[in-house]
């Protein structure tokens, strides 16, 4: 690898020449993608940036053009706005503590408009394909068949939208004869007037589906396999995860105080006729709602087990009792997918893949994900902090550990997870959003003094340029 000074870099990214760092292929300029940008941007790292939709924002955008996004009518966000925003650009005063998915968004273009970002995005460009060279250079396939090289890649495709149904299948479902849809399809309460609705699930989904449709519908039924700790949105005043949280403080401790004070306040799920968990809170990624307890408690959703088989026009649980259902709602969650990757280069089957602190590749260099958490917190703060590290990474002012050292940091975090989360699709990229950014700045802090110690030296050499100039 080229030295500091053969290459002609100047360790303070801003200063250095751009022909010199590596050339990054960003895909995806969801809340992920739009801080990973503002690094790269920041440090005169060069770059493109592409986005399938015609607007910034990824999941946040209702009806988004790209068929990806969640977000339904009414969907409001579950972590408070402080706790969701970019650390130097705080949400307005004016947002509630929960604001709608409609300030969410006009948040995104807010950070986008102030950081310069939006001329840096390439609006309605799918990446196709992106595949990794015998040289070490991306080889990027555009939708429209243009092919261009990059030296790096930041993947920042999110990972909320690709709909995990059931799996396998419930016995009756393809005879049934009501409506069955995925969370992910679901836009709003209309489906369910006058209808009898089985939703299942215990995640936010759930939860936040569940509600709505006990507001018009004749009978709610919501079906579970496991119970959860519903964690308030407000405590003693506050949003709950404004409480006290210092990482300093060992995990096990902050952990019995918010299950006690949960515990305390609503005490146990079982009394409301939901399953009993069969972890502690902390021990599964959170289930959020301030509405759905209160719900149960005037009758109007019915808590069930799962369910066993759909029959024509019913759905039977696995208690035996069975129910007339018109709608059934999966709420099951989502698979972590990679359309642009060839299947035998990378993917996550059952969600699993193994990331040194969840975004460098162990085996390909030049390879960075930003966002593939599953916090417990919010996403965006978390991507922020990942983005200024890759950033950080690239021009040469953060060294990896040695390979042996990221493989056993890989698997130590994989038996810590295995230890502590419920065994679920759901739990291959939690993360304590508190915790893993002060691990984060810990780890910063000393691959730069690695770097340091090793002359700045850039990782990736910056060659897509000269090689397609060449070609
Ligand atoms: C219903 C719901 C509610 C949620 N609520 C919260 C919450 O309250 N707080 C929280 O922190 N998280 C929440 N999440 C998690 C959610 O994943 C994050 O809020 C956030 O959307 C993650 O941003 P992202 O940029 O990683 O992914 P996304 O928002 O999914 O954005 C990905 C972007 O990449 C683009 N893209 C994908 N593939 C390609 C390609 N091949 N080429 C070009 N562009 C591509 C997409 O068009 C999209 O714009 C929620 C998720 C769901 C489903
Ligand atoms: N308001 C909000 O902010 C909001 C709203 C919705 C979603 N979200 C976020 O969006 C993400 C996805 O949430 P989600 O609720 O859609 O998915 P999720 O968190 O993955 O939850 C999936 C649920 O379905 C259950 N499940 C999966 N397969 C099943 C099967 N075959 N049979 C029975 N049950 C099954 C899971 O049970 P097990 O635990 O047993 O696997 C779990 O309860 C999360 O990050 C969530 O926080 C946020």
């Amino acid at each position: 690898m080229a030295s500091s000074s053969e290459n002609g870099y100047h360790p303070t990214g801003s200063e250095a020449g751009t022909a010199t760092l590596p050339r990054v292929c960003v895909i995806g300029a969801g809340s992920s993608g739009i801080t990973a940008i503002k690094a790269l941007s920041e440090r005169g790292i060069p770059f493109d940036c592409f986005e399938a939709s015609d607007e910034i924002g990824g999941n946040w955008v209702f009806a988004n053009r790209n068929g990806m996004s969640a977000a339904y009518r009414d969907l409001f966000i579950n972590v408070s706005r402080e706790r969701m925003s970019y650390s130097d650009f705080p949400m307005p005063d004016s947002y509630p503590d929960f604001p709608h998915h409609t300030h969410i968004a006009e948040y995104f273009n807010a950070y986008v408009e102030h950081f310069g970002l939006r001329e840096r995005i390439t609006f309605q460009t799918r990446v196709k394909h992106a595949g990794r060279r015998a040289d070490g250079v991306w080889e990027i396939e555009l939708d429209g068949g243009e092919r261009r090289l990059y030296d790096a890649l930041m993947v920042a495709n999110g990972h909320h939208w690709d709909a995990r149904w059931p799996e396998p299948r419930f016995p009756g479902s393809e005879d049934f004869q009501g409506t069955q849809l995925h969370a992910h399809s679901y836009v709003d309460s209309s489906i369910f007037t006058g209808k009898d609705a089985v939703i299942l699930g215990m995640g936010n989904s759930a939860m936040d589906i569940a509600v709505e449709a006990s507001y018009v519908a004749a009978n709610t039924y919501l079906a579970a396999r496991r119970g959860a700790w519903i964690i308030p949105k407000y405590v003693f005043g506050k949003p709950l995860d404004q409480l006290p949280n210092d990482p300093r403080v060992p995990f096990a401790i902050r952990q019995r105080v918010i299950h006690q004070t949960i515990k305390t306040l609503t005490g146990p799920p079982e009394r409301y006729g939901l399953p009993k968990p069969d972890h502690k809170f902390g021990e599964a990624h959170p289930t959020v709602s301030g509405r759905i307890l209160d719900r149960i408690a005037h009758g109007t959703i019915t808590p069930k087990p799962n369910i066993d088989r759909l029959e024509g026009d019913r759905v039977r649980f696995l208690d035996g009792s069975d129910a007339h259902a018109d709608v059934v709602v999966y709420c099951t969650g989502y698979k972590i997918s990679f359309p642009f990757f060839d299947d035998d280069f990378l993917a996550a089957p059952e969600n699993h893949i193994e990331l040194f602190r969840r975004v460098f590749h162990p085996d390909i260099p030049g390879l960075y994900f930003i966002g593939l958490v599953q916090p417990l917190g919010a996403i965006m703060p978390i991507a922020e902090v990942q983005g200024a590290w890759v950033a950080d990474h690239l021009c040469g002012e953060y060294t990896l550990p040695a390979p042996s050292e990221l493989r056993r940091d890989i698997s130590s975090e994989q038996n810590r997870m295995r230890k502590r989360y419920v065994a679920s699709k759901r739990h291959t990229i939690q993360v304590d959003a508190v915790d893993y950014v002060y691990g984060l700045q810990k780890e910063r802090a000393a691959g730069a003094e690695r770097a340091r110690v090793g002359g700045f030296q850039l990782p990736i050499p910056a060659r897509a340029e000269q090689v397609t100039a060449a070609s």
